[in-house]
């Protein structure tokens, strides 16, 4: 294949397998006609750039039955309010500001623009959850950003100072299209802001559950500084977060128009030590997710020959390569319990694991709990202290930790 950034030529290091759509979750008639793809990472040796090789068509992820809400965690409705104070007083100067958001889905940031008096656009593909962002005083278009996206933003709505976005840029193929989309969309000195998971959290923590249809990039400070630099944008400032277990916060400008926060060569430097230009870290990133997949089988096989229950906590969608990827089904996990009304009563992806309203959970608890919603961890563990004093048991499918055992 072609690296979807420079062209050049690369080939996928490993196979996840067989892969269904991560967020569709489905009911029992749909079994026969669900869509699968084969998962294969791989990694840009010229621009640096980590991708999967084949993606679904975005249509098939992202539509009005759309199973991801935002706001399902506490602790992701605080960080995004902490997010747009952030940018509106560091990022945001003068009269009749413009903000944008890709991505916007139910509002959870933008509510807080909104809030302040500052005009605001989400851009949504995603019909039912930019229906719930009207309940918080948000507008969107439901519509996939792009240039002609763009376009019509500047002709309806003027130019914008800012645009923004979380866990959606990792999500588009086409980036030379949305680098056109922000130039034609801000002002002069106008930032594009993203956030994603973080390569370097994913290498560290064999998170390797980051990895799924929606999310055909992972990216780095390496990659960014070269997939914006061909459409005249520079890195001017990274702020490591620990959302979705590692992300980065990038910020960036026209070239030779803000100043260069130090953070930025800081951050470089540390991905150049750490190996994340290099092939052989991610040969080794392969030999990690083998041993992880071997861990975790291995507790799950235990836990069943002990007789112990076992349920599946949060319907992520980082879970959907985790139990494709190990082959982990209902023998293994009886349910998993979910906070999300369009996930619940129906079957996990693939492996079509029955996924149960929480109450369930909370009434019968199991012996042991797999925390596949392993990121919101500290939230999860403040809220089910009851489960744990009683003697229930986690399991980390993704253990935070470097000896990876
Ligand atoms: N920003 C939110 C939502 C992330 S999920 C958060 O961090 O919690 C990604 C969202 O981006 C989905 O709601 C999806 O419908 C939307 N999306 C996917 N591709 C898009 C595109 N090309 N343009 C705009 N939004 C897109
Ligand atoms: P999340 O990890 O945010 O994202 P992704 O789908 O991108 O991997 O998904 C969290 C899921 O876990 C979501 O379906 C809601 C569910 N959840 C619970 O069931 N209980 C909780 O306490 C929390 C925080 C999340």
């Amino acid at each position: 294949m072609k690296c979807r950034i420079c062209q050049h030529a690369i080939s996928a290091f490993m196979t996840f397998g067989p892969m269904p759509i991560a967020n569709c979750f489905l009911t029992q008639d749909e079994f026969g006609s669900e869509f699968f793809f084969e998962l294969k990472p791989a990694f840009c040796e010229r621009c640096y750039t980590f991708q999967i090789e084949n993606q679904p068509d975005p249509e098939l992820m992202f539509h009005d039955q759309y199973a991801f809400f935002s706001r399902t965690s506490v602790f992701m409705q605080r960080h995004f309010r902490a997010y747009a104070d952030w940018v509106a007083d560091n990022h945001l100067r003068g009269d009749d500001l413009f903000v944008v958001e890709i991505g916007s889905n139910d509002g959870i940031m933008l509510e807080h623009f909104a809030n302040r008096g500052i005009r605001h656009l989400g851009v949504e593909p995603s019909a039912n959850v930019a229906e719930e962002a009207r309940k918080f005083g948000v507008e969107s278009i439901v519509r996939f950003f792009g240039p002609e996206t763009a376009a019509y933003i500047v002709s309806e709505y003027g130019q914008a100072d800012s645009l923004l976005a979380a866990n959606v840029m990792c999500h588009i193929p086409d980036l030379n299209s949305i680098a056109k989309g922000a130039d034609l969309l801000l002002k002069p000195a106008g930032v594009l802001i993203f956030e994603d998971p973080y390569l370097g959290s994913m290498l560290e923590k064999t998170s390797y559950d980051q990895i799924y249809d929606e999310h055909v990039f992972i990216f780095s400070a390496l990659s960014v500084v070269n997939i914006f630099a061909a459409h005249g944008f520079e890195l001017i400032d990274l702020l490591p977060q620990e959302t979705h277990g590692g992300s980065m916060r990038y910020v960036l400008a026209r070239k030779g128009v803000r100043d260069i926060s130090s953070s930025v060569s800081g951050i470089i430097n540390d991905e150049k030590a750490a190996g994340l230009h290099l092939p052989e870290t991610y040969r080794q990133f392969k030999r990690d997710c083998e041993a992880s997949k071997a861990r975790l089988v291995g507790l799950l096989t235990d836990e069943k020959d002990a007789g112990r229950r076992v349920v599946g906590y949060g319907a992520t969608s980082k879970s959907t390569t985790i139990l494709n990827y190990c082959g982990i089904g209902a023998d293994l996990i009886e349910y998993i319990s979910d906070t999300t009304p369009i996930k619940q009563h129906k079957f996990s992806p693939g492996m079509h694991i029955p996924v149960k309203p929480y109450e369930a959970f909370a009434g019968d608890y199991p012996d042991t709990a797999l925390l596949l919603a392993w990121n919101h961890q500290l939230e999860i563990m403040a809220k089910e202290k009851a489960f744990s004093s009683q003697g229930g048991k986690w399991i980390s499918p993704i253990p935070d930790s470097k000896s990876k055992t």
